[in-house]
């Protein structure tokens, strides 16, 4: 690899690298995946083993600190993980101010800006003490801003959370129990939604991590940095997938046109349309997170009970791109989003939250990459070059 920035001022040179296929931003010791052969690891830990074996705040730590924890320094980290739960009572009145129709990723992101605002004394990116209980208040918090974005999305009460649940029940609390009655914990669901959230949890230099990076190389804070990044998450292209796949199923599915021919407009690039969750910059193998995702899928669905046709359209149109000249020759296969919303959907969450579960589960890896930016003495601020193309000197007529 090349260090760009001194051949650039050694030789007064700009790369033009459009979506930075070939330019790496940063050095960075999280996240490991190599894109031919499928593979992904967290600190050297194959996500197989994580997803199979540890909880999401395990894998959070992991992330965050670099090493597994110690039972007593999980143990601890999930208590105070605990304690910072609540919102501030104004904070849930800012929920009010905004339509019920709201688009939740919108109403996560608003929110994350606008904790900031409670914690400015508290929030100092060069304050290591800041550092921490920003990591902590974010992690605790953003669950509970989702669940009340679902919540209000449906008209219910907002649920206080209970804090002697795990993280993931509490979350599930959150969002589908009620005023009326105890909730009633399905481990089924608790598990799947466990192993979901690790698979979110870290994936190196992907659009929402660097937005991250570079909104925090200006010296902005974690909240800012991680609003941004919920922002950056949002897109159809990258998180918005998990929900734009589960609208293509329906679609295919209730204009009765048929898999085959809704594969034969995707490869004639018919209006741009693409077969959603397919396709990744990196793998040009099966993702691995997909893989999981989809041996989980039929599990899950079994588990919960349910019969949902659209995974069996899912596979069905898997299966058929799969042996077709157009993916195979661009080398496109699932990735983590194909298989994730008929999950989801599943256990009962409405298509517009399911980008908001991703932007749960990466959150650690945010975080990581945003405190290991903050370490790193060689960091700069984020500022790409460009190739002007426009207009040389004109004057302004009459001058
Ligand atoms: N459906 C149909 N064709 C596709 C798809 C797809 N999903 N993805 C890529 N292609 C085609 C492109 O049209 C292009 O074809 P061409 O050579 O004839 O022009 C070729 O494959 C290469 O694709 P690029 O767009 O250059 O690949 P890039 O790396 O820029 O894009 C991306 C990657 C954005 C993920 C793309 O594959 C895509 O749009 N997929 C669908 C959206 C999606 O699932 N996003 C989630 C990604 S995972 C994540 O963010 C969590």
């Amino acid at each position: 690899s090349l260090d760009v920035s001194t051949l650039t001022r050694q030789t007064g040179l700009t790369a033009l690298d459009y979506g930075f296929v070939n330019t790496a931003s940063t050095k960075s010791a999280i996240t490991y995946i190599d894109g031919n052969e499928g593979i992904l690891r967290y600190r050297g830990y194959p996500i197989e083993e994580l997803a199979q074996n540890s909880t999401f705040l395990e894998v959070a730590w992991l992330l965050i600190y670099g090493e597994l924890p110690t039972a007593d320094q999980l143990g601890e980290f999930d208590e105070k993980i605990r304690r910072h739960t609540l919102l501030h009572e104004d904070l849930k009145r800012f929920f009010s101010a905004l339509p019920h129709t709201a688009h939740p990723m919108s109403v996560l992101s608003s929110a994350v800006s606008a904790l900031s605002t409670y914690y400015e004394g508290s929030s100092d990116p060069n304050n290591p003490e800041d550092v921490e209980l920003t990591t902590l208040r974010l992690l605790a918090k953003l669950p509970v801003i989702a669940a009340y974005a679902h919540k209000k999305s449906i008209g219910q009460a907002f649920l206080y959370p209970d804090n002697s649940l795990s993280f993931v029940d509490n979350f599930l609390r959150l969002n589908f129990g009620n005023m009326a009655e105890p909730y009633e914990i399905d481990p089924v669901l608790s598990k799947a939604l466990e192993r979901l959230l690790i698979l979110h949890e870290d994936h190196e230099q992907n659009a929402s991590t660097s937005t991250v990076r570079l909104v925090g190389s200006t010296g902005a804070n974690l909240y800012a940095s991680t609003s941004a990044g919920i922002n950056a998450l949002y897109g159809p292209l990258h998180g918005g997938a998990n929900e734009a796949v589960l609208d293509m199923l329906a679609r295919i599915q209730e204009s009765g046109e048929g898999v085959r021919r809704f594969v034969e407009r995707v490869k004639a690039k018919e209006d741009g349309v693409k077969l959603m969750g397919f396709g990744h910059r990196v793998y040009k193998n099966y993702d691995p997170r997909a893989k999981l995702v989809k041996e989980s899928a039929d599990e899950v669905l079994a588990g919960l009970g349910v019969n949902d046709p659209l995974l069996n359209l899912a596979k069905e149109l898997e299966q058929i791109a799969l042996e077709d000249d157009y993916f195979r020759e661009r080398r496109l296969y699932p990735n983590v989003d194909f298989y994730t919303g008929v999950i989801y959907k599943a256990m009962g969450f409405p298509t517009r939250m399911f980008t908001v579960l991703f932007a749960i589960g990466r959150l650690p890896g945010w975080i990581a990459h945003w405190r290991e930016m903050n370490q790193d003495p060689q960091v700069k601020i984020g500022r790409p070059q460009q190739l002007y193309v426009g207009s040389g000197l004109r004057h302004y007529p009459g001058d």
